[in-house]
């Protein structure tokens, strides 16, 4: 058996690329977090603005305007926050519950006010 003392330095190598390429990746997931923490503690509006355009707009419509469920651009103006909130964490009628969380409920209810009347 001939020695290949090049080969397992080789393989050393490529361990030490996928560690950084690892350790890269680990360092964008953590600043993307830290970032969105932030955007949570300074604006629930925009915050909630987010949650409702990713969770919300496949039922209500692009614009709230209303889809298979029915509008909810003027919701903010007919219920209070409480209730808003309720509804998105519970659902209500054959609207699903658990789409959001209490958290993110809030401010959904804080974007939906705002941007009503
Ligand atoms: C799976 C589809 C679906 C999704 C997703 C969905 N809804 Fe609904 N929503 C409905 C349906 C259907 C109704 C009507 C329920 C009923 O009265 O029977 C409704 C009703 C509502 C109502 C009451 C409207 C009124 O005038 O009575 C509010 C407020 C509401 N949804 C908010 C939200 C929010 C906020 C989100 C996102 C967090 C959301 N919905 C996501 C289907 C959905």
């Amino acid at each position: 058996m001939r020695a290949k003392p090049l080969i397992p330095f080789y393989l050393i190598g490529i361990g030490a690329l996928m560690l950084m390429l690892g350790l890269s990746l680990v360092g964008f997931y953590v600043s993307t977090g830290e970032t969105e923490e932030e955007g949570a503690d300074m604006d629930p509006v925009e915050l909630g603005e987010e949650v409702v355009t990713s969770n919300c707009t496949s039922c209500h419509g692009e614009n709230l305007e209303g889809a298979s469920g029915p509008a909810i651009e003027n919701v903010g103006a007919e219920m209070s926050n409480e209730e808003i909130a309720d509804i998105a964490v519970n659902g209500v009628g054959s609207m699903p519950g658990g789409i959001a969380s209490p958290e993110e409920a809030e401010a959904i209810a804080e974007y939906l006010t705002s941007i009503a009347e």
